[in-house]
Order: C-alpha cells, then sequence, then structure tokens
C-alpha cells in the first residue's frame, strides 16, 4: 500500500470535515491532556461540557493541582470511570512538584506519570508536541483491522501494541492532526456497524472494503458475560431530616459516598449490628434500579428505613447533592425526593 498518499487522503479529509471541538482551539497541554483523560472512555458529546466546565473551573494546571479530590471527583460525577479523575489529580500534582507545572514533552518521562497509559500517552505527546507516536483506540483498531483485514483479536495487547508499531512506520509529521483525522474517521466514517465506505476518502486503499469484508472487522474474542449482583439499599432517615451515608471502598468508585449497601440476603439485625445503629423494620422496598458497568450489572432493592440514632455518618438531606456519589447511588438518591 502506498502510504504517503493514504496519509495525503486522511489529512485533506480531515481539514475539510474536522469538528470543531473546544480541545482543538487550544495548543496548551494540560488542556489536551484533561480532554484526551475524558475522551478515553466517553464519547466526544458527552465530554463537551464536562471538558468546558472544568476548564472555566481549573483553566491552568495548578489550578487543577491544587484543588481538593473530594470537589474534582463531585465535578467528575455523571462521567463514570473515575479512576481516571484520580489519576490525573495524582499525575498533575506530580507535574507541579517535580516538573514546575509543565507536561513533560518526552514520551518516556509522561508514561511515568499515573494514569498515562499508550493511549494517552500518544494523544498527548502527539497532539500537543507534534512527536510521531500514534494513539490507537478502539476507533483506530476498527479503522485499522478493516484497512488491511487484520483478523487478529483486538482485545489482546500484543494486537494493539503491533498495530501502534506499523502506524508508526507511516505516519506523517503532522502527528497530532493524523492521530485525530484516524479517530475521527474511525468515529463518522468507519463507524462500526452501519459504516459510510460510499463517502470514505480512504476507501480506495481498503482492503475489506474491496473484498466486501468490512462487516468481519475488527474480530474480538466475546468477553463472559456481566456478572449480576443483587443488592439491598437502605436508605436510612433519621429525627433531624438526615440520611446514613458513608464511603465507598470499592476500587472502582473509592471515595464517593453511598447508601448502606447488602446482599439482598443480609439480614436487618446483621445491618444494625454492623452499623451499630436501631431501625425500625422493613416494609415493602419502595423501589427497584438496575445499573449496568463494563464489567458487571447491579440489581438494588431500595428501602426506607428509620431510626432514632444520630452519629458523623448522618447527613443533611439538602447537602447530599452536595457530594460525590456514582451514577447507581443517585439512582437511589432520586427516592429521596419522592418520599419526602
Ligand atoms: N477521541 C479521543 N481523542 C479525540 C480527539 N482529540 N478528538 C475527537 N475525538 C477524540
Amino acid at each position: 500500500m502506498n502510504y504517503k498518499s493514504f496519509n495525503e487522503s486522511l489529512l485533506s479529509w480531515y481539514y475539510e470535515v474536522r469538528r470543531d471541538l473546544p480541545w482543538r482551539q487550544t495548543n496548551d497541554p494540560y488542556k489536551i491532556w484533561l480532554s484526551e483523560v475524558m475522551l478515553q472512555q466517553t464519547q466526544v458529546k458527552t465530554v463537551i461540557p464536562y471538558y468546558n466546565r472544568f476548564i472555566d473551573k481549573y483553566p491552568t494546571l495548578d489550578s487543577i493541582a491544587d484543588e481538593s479530590s473530594e470537589n474534582l471527583l463531585k465535578e467528575w460525577e455523571g462521567l463514570g470511570y473515575y479512576n481516571r479523575i484520580r489519576n490525573f489529580h495524582e499525575a498533575v500534582k506530580e507535574v507541579k512538584s517535580s516538573y514546575h507545572s509543565k507536561v513533560p514533552d518526552n514520551l518516556n518521562e509522561f508514561l511515568k506519570l499515573k494514569g498515562v497509559g499508550p493511549y494517552i500517552g500518544g494523544a498527548v505527546q502527539s497532539i500537543a508536541f507534534n512527536h510521531r507516536v500514534a494513539a490507537v483506540d478502539g476507533n483506530v483498531l476498527r479503522v485499522m483491522t478493516r484497512l488491511t483485514e487484520d483478523d487478529r483479536d483486538i482485545s489482546k495487547q500484543k494486537t494493539i501494541t503491533s498495530i501502534k508499531e506499523h502506524i508508526e512506520t507511516f505516519m506523517p509529521i503532522f502527528a497530532g492532526d493524523f492521530n485525530q483525522a484516524m479517530m475521527e474517521l474511525g468515529a463518522t466514517v468507519c463507524t462500526p456497524r452501519i459504516p459510510k465506505c460510499v463517502t470514505c476518502p480512504v476507501q480506495s486503499y481498503c482492503e475489506s472494503f474491496k473484498n466486501n469484508t468490512v462487516n468481519q472487522y475488527p474480530f474480538k474474542k466475546k468477553s463472559k458475560a456481566k456478572k449480576e449482583y443483587y443488592y439491598n439499599i437502605y436508605l436510612i432517615l433519621n429525627d433531624n431530616n438526615e440520611v446514613y451515608l458513608y464511603k465507598e471502598t470499592d476500587d472502582l468508585l473509592q471515595g464517593m459516598y453511598k447508601f448502606p449497601k447488602y446482599d439482598i440476603d443480609t439480614s436487618i439485625e446483621n445491618i444494625e449490628d454492623k452499623l451499630n445503629l436501631t431501625l425500625s423494620s422493613l416494609t415493602e422496598p419502595i423501589g427497584e434500579e438496575k445499573h449496568v458497568f463494563t464489567h458487571k450489572v447491579w440489581y438494588m432493592n431500595i428501602y426506607v428505613v428509620y431510626t432514632k440514632d444520630k452519629n458523623d455518618h448522618f447527613v443533611p438531606l439538602s447537602n447530599v447533592r452536595d457530594l460525590p456519589m456514582s451514577v447507581a447511588m443517585q439512582k437511589v438518591y432520586k427516592y429521596i425526593d419522592e418520599t419526602i
């Protein structure tokens, strides 16, 4: 394949049709980094308002480094994959203290920071500094496997690394534009189910288009079914209009607040012991909710119980909205409005 003319076709298409996205109006490495952290597992249209809010509130790397992790988690609420903001916060603090608040302009230094893996490394080093490093996300894997009829399993790190290395043999010096053009092609033309091959700027280079096999790529080994978990969630209210909350310890949601959550076969006496509270007896659940994570599903029955007890875990109902809470727990919170 003639990659030189492939690059030209791809880039001239990109310059013509690229979307006007807020992080494309800056060359501040901190802002580009933040945008890529948000975009890593979330769609562009979801990210835009979060990005704009963050940049308004934290216009510089120092301003975010100096913020509390709890406030950052609150701002991130709803974007999911909360480890991203925890790691990003650790990383910017490190940049502030060890690199005079300047994002390292060197891939190996940059990769040492928390949460910076090959994707973020490639994206930021190419877009902010024009280093010739590929940024391989799901879009790029789809484009590349279709282009070359590559039938290796894209859930394997080995496949991703090999595709990354291949791209780096032909990507042009306009590395940031090239990477974004590949992502843009995957997001808008070379889409998962019904790709728009008719309008594709690189159709003439595409092996799978030629052989009518586009829908066979990318190949991904079927993942196991999501594990299902059944929980009872307790909204424990006291006479002061307060509700009982505590902090998540679950890795994924660490630092966020939750209502007491127990396997459905945990008895109320057992919960009284664990929480050191005296509770009213259980009535029917006031609702059921389901929350789907990447690898698991929670089914939640929501109960309201009352207590005369008071302690540091109780938070005034009017303050609950100000605390960072996962989307799963926000689904529970809405019942407070409905019952009180
Ligand atoms: N997805 C990941 N990075 C992106 C970027 N810079 N622009 C658009 N979509 C993206």
